[in-house]
């Protein structure tokens, strides 16, 4: 399988007048298509911001970040998104809907977005809804939504886009088991069937046995790497 994503060295240090906060520190690793990897650590160990970095969102302090073999941690605000666009698809740890859009509609602009036409992107959109158990309210607006019908609609918009990557912060994270799985599931059923990359930050270890690799982070760097015996 391919080399989706890989990094050397990966840091990422922020600064707040006088302080450094080294959020992310020297984290060399490599994802394959077809593989869908946990990220897994206490709360401030550094997974949104080893995501935000992986996802082309946030800019590396140092270290090396190739998408599909493009070297991208140089890359300024014109070309990341052009990255983005192509490979990457990533799911928030808020929800990030557009409030005035219903749900349909929210996955319908991701979907123009990547340049699908009306009438492709009407059943993409449908489709995915369907598929994450939301044909019934696909109508609605966010506010009409519960916190898991929300989470919901932005998994089926990011995976709306087909994008080879995706991302997701803590996509469980509001759901209760029963949802949280099917979420799951889902990103795993996407990998299998479409070899498609899928990284998960999560607190959830109910969902563990979904990994096939799982890479435990503290202090801003993978201290420790489990493989599913196969
Ligand atoms: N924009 C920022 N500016 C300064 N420090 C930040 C910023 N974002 C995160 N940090 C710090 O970087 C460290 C890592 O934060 P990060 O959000 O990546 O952790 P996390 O593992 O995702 O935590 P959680 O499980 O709570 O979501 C923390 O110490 C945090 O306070
Ligand atoms: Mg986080």
């Amino acid at each position: 399988m391919k080399t989706a994503i890989a990094t050397n060295n990966l840091t990422k240090i922020y600064t707040e007048g006088k302080n450094e906060v080294t959020a992310v520190s020297g984290v060399s690793l490599a994802l394959k298509e077809g593989e869908v990897v946990g990220l897994l650590g206490p709360s401030g160990s550094g997974k949104t911001t080893l995501l935000s970095m992986l996802g082309c969102i946030l800019r590396p302090t140092s270290g090396t970040l190739s998408v599909y073999d493009n070297r991208v941690e140089h890359l300024d605000e014109q070309d990341l998104p052009v990255i983005r666009k192509k490979y990457l698809s990533f799911i928030f740890q808020g929800f990030n809907l557009f409030p005035a859009l219903t749900a349909y509609e929210n996955v319908m602009l991701a979907l123009s977005l990547k340049g699908f036409s009306e009438n492709d992107a009407s059943v993409r959109a449908t489709n995915l809804l369907t598929e994450v158990g939301l044909s019934e309210r696909m109508h609605f607006l966010p506010r009409d939504l519960s916190g898991g019908q929300k989470q919901r609609v932005a998994v089926a918009r990011a995976l709306a886009s087909g994008s080879q990557v995706i991302l997701a912060d803590e996509p469980t994270g509001n759901l209760d088991h029963i949802n949280g799985r099917k979420v799951m599931e889902l990103l795993k059923k996407l990998s299998v069937e479409q070899s498609k990359c899928v990284i998960v930050a999560t607190h959830d270890n109910r969902i563990n046995d979904l990994f096939d690799r799982i890479l435990y982070m503290q202090d801003g760097t993978i201290i420790k790497e489990d493989r599913r015996q196969e």
